[in-house]
């Protein structure tokens, strides 16, 4: 299974770099320029392409360096808000990269236009970009795409392959599930997944990647359905879009 390479950078964010044919690589979300750089030289990695699945800047503000360094493509979508974009990418639309497929999936909600990206793979299983819409354990906060853009995004992430690996933009897995237990604190998967996360993050590594599969059974915003989940808010009767919206709401203000 080729390697899926991260950077960490900017406190918490994670910039991933994937070798798709020999060293021949693309980067997704490069928050900063320097550590990429610096992690493909020391690696003999040649960098063709820069991913971005939205516009905050600590996801595209490498752009420009790595562009004037290595002459790399910038692919992303909404040029409006990211003027570094090279190629402007929408929904549906699939390319092959060396013996790989990116398929683009629109999951506004965070911001107004964030995009994941789906990538099959003949090698392992297929893997999914999620920047800040879907997190380990969480989801992005509301910055201009409004709630139902993203409870409809999230339902579409969440029909995608259960062995899809999840790699999201941020290192907040361990938080997340805190917040979750106190909302499904019955739930016996969600207790070991947080157990199992601490351990990771008490060895300081990552909680990326996930898999949807996971993600779906302790991810307490794909989970707005839930009867427990419904009943800890005092919404029995509720849809599950007012759920999340609850949820999401709750998860703003939590310490
Ligand atoms: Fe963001």
């Amino acid at each position: 299974m080729a390697i899926i390479d991260y950077v960490p950078a900017l406190g918490d964010n994670y910039i991933y770099i994937y070798r798709y044919e020999g060293n021949k690589a693309f980067v997704v979300d490069p928050g900063d320029a320097d550590p990429v750089l610096e992690y493909a030289s020391r690696n003999g990695i040649e960098i063709k392409a820069v991913f971005n699945t939205h516009r905050h800047f600590d996801h595209t503000d490498g752009n420009d360096k790595l562009r004037e360094v290595t002459g790399c493509e910038i692919i992303g979508p909404d040029k409006g808000r990211i003027p570094t974009l090279d190629r402007v990418i929408h929904d549906g639309d699939r390319f092959p990269f060396g013996p790989i497929e990116i398929r683009v999936i629109s999951t506004p909600g965070h911001t107004e236009s964030d995009v994941c990206y789906f990538m099959t793979r003949p090698d392992g299983d297929p893997v999914l970009w999620t920047g800040d819409t879907l997190f380990v354990g969480g989801c992005g906060r509301l910055y201009g795409g409004g709630p139902k853009a993203l409870f409809d995004s999230l339902i579409r992430l969440a029909s995608l392959p259960e062995e899809t690996l999840v790699f999201c933009g941020h290192e907040y897995g361990a938080d997340n599930l805190r917040y979750a237990l106190t909302i499904e604190p019955n739930n016996k998967i969600l207790q070991a997944r947080y157990q199992e996360l601490l351990d990771m993050r008490k060895h300081s590594l990552p909680t990326v990647p996930s898999t949807i599969g996971v993600e779906k059974r302790t991810n307490i915003f794909l989970r707005a359905g839930v009867r427990e989940v419904k009943s800890t808010l005092g919404m029995d009767e509720s849809e599950p879009f007012d759920v999340f919206v609850e949820l999401r709401r709750r998860k703003d203000v939590f310490k």
